[in-house]
């Protein structure tokens, strides 16, 4: 969009800098989320606030500004660019200091946040997508919204060249997450989905959907699967910000089922898609 909120003020976005010495962009050094904004309104508030908070916590960055400020100024930067249907990005690292890897012991962290229309898929969310899979080489702490998404970028450039929307990654053929959304399987009726532990992060549609689950009296069952089991399931599907709830119908060249979206995919759709 047009402008650039940084904690103070909105900027326009030609007028916006980033320090070169910024530990986000020398290390890596910081947090970020992703909000969905539908009608002008962000998607699920408070459950990105509560995670943003937490990863802030546990990389032991200082929040600039109390949540309600924060908030405040997404909504002002939402307004300001007269986003009806798009994202908010958010970022905050650990500021500007000579660089050297401890924690600096005065610089101040910083913020950033810009906001992008982007439509709904609505086309693949009614035809499903293709994905590959892929080994999981990240850290162990993937709960962590963090800048570091290098393994993420390298796994979904391999999708893109193999004709897939999305890579699903596995550890020793345990099934984690996407690289940027969380996936479940449906088998004789019931759900699966890997547990909110530190191998994934705790993706805000994961968190709905197992909510609108249990509202719709689908059994869930938060336990890994491995990639056999994802070969041989009834049905699975994405969980994320951007892709909302996305049939797979294709893994690694093979069909899931018989490669169209399944029962249990349809109804959290129809469900999420009154909670927008
Ligand atoms: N990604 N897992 C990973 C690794 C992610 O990066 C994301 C989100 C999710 C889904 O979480 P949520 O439902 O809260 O969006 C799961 C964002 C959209 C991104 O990096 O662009």
């Amino acid at each position: 969009g047009k402008y650039v909120w940084n904690g103070e003020r909105l900027l326009n976005r030609a007028e916006a800098s980033v320090d070169v010495e910024d530990r986000g962009h020398t290390f890596g050094d910081g947090i970020y989320e992703v909000f969905r904004v539908y009608g002008g309104k962000t998607f699920e508030p408070e459950l990105h606030w509560a995670r943003f908070e937490r990863s802030a916590r546990e990389l032991r960055i200082e929040l600039p500004l109390p949540i309600a400020e924060l908030e405040r100024g997404v909504e002002e930067l939402i307004e300001a660019d007269g986003l009806a249907e798009g994202i908010v990005y958010l970022q905050l690292t650990r500021g500007a200091a000579p660089r050297a890897h401890p924690f600096p012991a005065e610089a101040r962290p910083a913020l950033t946040a810009f906001a992008k229309p982007l439509e709904r898929p609505l086309s693949a969310l009614e035809s499903g997508t293709s994905v590959i899979t892929r080994p999981d080489i990240r850290w162990l702490r993937c709960d962590i919204k963090s800048l570091n998404l290098l393994p993420n970028v390298l796994a979904k450039q391999e999708a893109s060249e193999a004709g897939a929307s999305e890579a699903v990654l596995h550890r020793d053929g345990v099934v984690t997450e996407g690289s940027s959304s969380n996936i479940a399987i449906a088998k004789d009726g019931v759900v699966r989905t890997h547990p909110a532990n530190n191998l994934i992060l705790h993706g805000v549609t994961r968190a709905v959907a197992l909510r609108l689950a249990a509202e719709l009296d689908i059994r869930v069952n938060e336990e890994p699967f491995t990639l056999d089991e994802l070969y041989a399931a009834d049905e699975a599907f994405l969980l994320g910000t951007t892709v909302e709830v996305m049939p797979i119908v294709r893994v690694d060249g093979r069909t899931v089922a018989n490669g169209v979206p399944g029962p249990i995919a349809r109804k959290l759709q129809a469900a999420f898609a009154k909670r927008i």
